[in-house]
Order: structure tokens, then sequence, then C-alpha cells
């Protein structure tokens, strides 16, 4: 019922694309889920190894026919000095010793290098198991790499969170962009001013990137149900990507303590903050950002800040103690529902139905 472009480009039933969500929610089950109920089933690759990555593509492909899609984080450079990471790693220690997990005295900084290595390999895995739709955030990929991936005919996502970096995304040469609206849960896509929050709502988004561009526009940010996709679709976008939504559901891979987070939260109790990564991202407030508030403008950049809180993370959620872990969300909480990804989709589109 809402065939169009990206229906089309993407070969799905439905314009809804799970949102990719690196971190372990993007199960196999997940994706193939997805895919075989009319959506897009996409992998959060972006920490992944390139071995972790083939693996579950091949996963995937034993789950199901359908095409599903791939996501990568595009390396950019970043700089911390010695002791500005030493002081970020102090700042953590008092946490450290709440979660009962040793003080961390070396700090292995990961380096742009290698960044760029794993993301080189990962592309390639994309086109050795040919992998029919890629998406990007946190930046364009280069000239050479979007020209390999488009002579392998793979179908390219850029995603932006403002008019100026979805003009980007279209010059760049990328088929189709994620307009992100400041209620999206988890990182922020921006790559021109990552300063700030990029704080640009959905609903002034759409139609202004619409106005401006050619490419058609996947709709991201707050969208739960039948009346944001059809929003999105008034207001200029051909197709939306859900991650809360998806996260709540049986075949998501998030801790348990986070999907009942989502699930007994309310519109006002989330916050963008940089005190995980480095880089900003919306999540529920928890004691982690409140403790680390004073002191997020001055954290060092993804990833590092990332990789410094990498064991409170993992303490945090085996310890099923949600007060030290992220908890990503986006601005719609209150519509997540606990049940399957089947009945996600069908709920939707038989409410598009009745309208
Ligand atoms: C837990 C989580 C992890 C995410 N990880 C990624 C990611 O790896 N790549 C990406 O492009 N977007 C990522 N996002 C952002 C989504 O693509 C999308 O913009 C967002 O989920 C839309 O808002 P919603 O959560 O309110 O639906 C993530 C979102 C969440 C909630």
């Amino acid at each position: 019922m809402f065939n169009n472009k990206v229906t089309e480009m993407l070969k799905i039933e439905h314009p809804i694309i799970q949102a990719p969500m690196a971190g372990g929610v993007t199960t196999s089950d997940l994706v193939a889920a997805v895919s075989n109920s009319g959506g897009l089933g996409m992998i959060g690759a972006g920490y992944m190894t390139p071995i972790q990555l083939r693996e579950q593509i091949r996963e995937i492909k034993q789950l199901t026919q359908k095409s599903f899609g791939i996501n990568l984080f595009v390396p950019t450079e970043f700089n911390a000095r010695e002791d500005e990471v030493q002081s970020a790693n102090q700042l953590l220690n008092p946490i450290r010793e709440k979660l009962n997990i040793p003080p961390k005295s070396d700090v292995e900084i990961p380096t742009f290098h290698h960044a760029l290595e794993k993301y080189t390999n990962q592309i390639k895995v994309v086109i050795e198991e040919k992998i029919p739709i890629c998406s990007f955030t946190f930046g364009l990929p280069s000239n050479e790499v979007i020209t390999e991936l488009k002579q392998h005919c793979i179908t390219l996502i850029g995603t932006a969170t403002t008019v100026q970096e979805a003009l980007e995304v279209e010059k760049s040469g990328m088929d189709i962009v994620v307009v992100q609206g400041s209620e999206a849960g988890g990182h922020r896509g921006s790559f021109i001013n990552t300063s700030h929050e990029s704080p640009v709502g959905l609903m002034s988004l759409i139609p202004q990137v619409a106005d401006n561009i050619r490419i058609p526009i996947i709709a991201a940010g707050g969208i739960m149900d039948a009346r944001g996709l059809m929003a999105s679709i008034c207001l200029g976008a051909q197709a939306v990507q859900m991650g809360t939504a998806f996260l709540t559901c049986f075949e998501s891979g998030a801790n348990q303590v986070h999907k009942d987070a989502i699930l007994n939260a309310s519109e006002d109790e989330t916050i963008i903050t940089r005190s995980f990564s480095g880089k900003w991202a919306r999540g529920l407030i928890n004691p982690f950002i409140l403790n680390m508030q004073v002191h997020e403008k001055n954290l060092p950049d993804f990833p590092i800040q990332n990789t410094l809180t990498q064991d409170i993370r993992k303490a945090s959620s085996s310890q099923k103690n949600k007060d030290f872990m992220s908890l990503w969300s986006g601005q719609s909480p209150r519509l997540a529902k606990n049940q399957s990804v089947k009945t996600l989709i069908d709920s939707i589109i038989s409410d598009v139905k009745k309208q």
C-alpha cells in the first residue's frame, strides 16, 4: 500500500526499516524477523570485527531469504592529550568502586588508524557477502568507498541531522538519506557541527530537507506506530527507521534491564549526553549521566571516552544495575511494547489500513 521509491530501491513490502543498533541489540533473530515480516532488517555493525560481521551475515542468511542491510560507523579523526585521557579516566574510578571493579590504571587509547583499518575490512565483508544495502552514520564515506560499493550495485544510505548534512549526503552520491530528528534514541549521526547536540526535531526537519534535496528520505526519531509512519510520509519522507520500538521486542538482544527501563519510562526521562562515549547520544537519565554532567563538555572524543567507560557499562549490565548502563532510548518510550517483531509490524500496517 505504500509503494514508493524507497520500498522499490530496498525491495521491501512495507516502508519500515529496523534501525541498526550497534552493541548487541540487532541479533540475527531480530534482523531476520524484520525482513521476514516485510520490513528491512539491519545489522548495527559499528563495533563488530569483520569476522564477527561475516559470521552474523551468514547466520541471518540461514534465517531469511529476504534482503537485509548493514550499517557502519564512518571513522573520523580524533585527538586527545594523554593528560586529558588520564583525568577523564580518574573521574570514572569512584563509579568503578561502586560496581566493585578494579580502578583502571593503564588506558589503551584506540587509534584512528586502527578504526580505519577495521572499517575498510568491514566494507570488504559487505562486498564479498553480496549485501545489497549499506548505511552509514557519523560521516560520509570517501569517494573511493562510494564508487567501489556502487560498482557492486549496493544501495547506499547516509544519515543527516540538518538540511546541510542531507545536502552533503546527496552530493556524495548516496541513494537515500536517513533524516534523524533530535527525538532519536542512541547516537546523533551529525558530522558537520558535532560540538552540540544537533537539536532539530523531526517535524521541522523532514519538510525542510524534502524541499532541498531530490533523493528519498527515511525519517527517524520517536516513531513507534502507524501514526508516526503516516505523519512522516505526510511531511515528505518515504519510509521510517525505528529503533526504540524494535529494541523492546522479544527478538532484540538488549539487556532485559534496558527493555524494562524503557517500558516503564515517560517522555521526559531521556536526555542527550556525551558522557558514555564522547559523542552526543540520547538515553534514559540515570545516575551515571547525572554524576558526569558537570564534566561532559570536557570529556575526550568518541571513541576514546567509549573505551574508557567500557568496563563500567559491561559490569553494570552484567550486574543488572541500570544506574551505570547506557540506556539508549528515543523520546517516545510510553509507546514501546514488549512484543514480537511480527506483531509490531503487522499492527502498524493494519492501523494504517484503518485510516
Ligand atoms: C540502542 C540504539 C543503538 C543505535 N545504534 C545505531 C547505530 O549503530 N547506527 C545508526 O545509524 N543508528 C543507531 N541508532 C539510531 C537509530 O538509527 C535511529 O536514529 C533511532 O533509533 C531513531 O529513534 P527511535 O529510537 O526513537 O526510533 C541507535 C539507536 C538506539 C536506540
